[in-house]
């Protein structure tokens, strides 16, 4: 029997990546041989934008620079035809609290529906990212708040660039 790397796909906004994508993208690892950390050119749920897809992208391939078998990528269109172009077949999605359940539990099934073999599996955060998100992070860095517990230095390096 010849052994195939099982391809991950870790999809999402990512704008910016925070502590709590990073440790639910390590933990993919035991569950794969490599994990895709895919920023979406098009959102589920349509939210204003800090960093431009090329910008994440960017400062997620800094963040996991020293992380081998997470690569990073975006890709445009639907998630399911991403996952077919790179072999992928496996989704995670992290699941923080009941409030990501429902959001997290319709597009599970319509991507199941649209690509049967795709599985979608969840992953829980580490306890202290649990109430973290990337929209809380822009607002409070925003409003000059300081997030240096919730993203690693090539972010708040960004976001510096962004208060100018
Ligand atoms: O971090 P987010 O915004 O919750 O991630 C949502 C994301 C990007 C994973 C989702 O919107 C997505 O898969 N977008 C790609 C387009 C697509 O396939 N849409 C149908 C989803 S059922």
């Amino acid at each position: 029997m010849t052994a195939v790397d099982r391809i991950a796909i870790y999809p999402g906004s990512f704008d910016p990546v925070t502590l709590g994508h990073e440790d639910i993208a390590r933990r993919g690892l035991g569950l794969a041989d490599r994990v895709i950390v895919a920023v979406a050119h098009t959102a589920t749920q349509s939210k204003k934008s800090l960093f431009s897809v090329e910008d994440r992208l960017r400062i997620m391939e800094e963040v996991f620079a020293d992380n081998e078998g997470i690569e990073c990528m975006s890709f445009q269109g639907l998630l399911v035809d991403f996952a077919r172009s790179v072999g992928a077949t496996m989704v995670i999605r992290g699941l923080r609290a009941v409030s990501d359940f429902e959001y997290e539990f319709q597009m599970a099934l319509m991507n199941r529906a649209l690509h049967p073999q795709l599985e979608t599996v969840f992953l829980t955060p580490h306890q202290d990212y649990t109430f973290l998100s990337s929209s809380l992070v822009r607002e409070v860095a925003g409003l000059g708040g300081d997030v240096s517990d919730f993203v690693s230095q090539p972010v708040l390096t960004q976001l510096a660039t962004k208060r100018g």
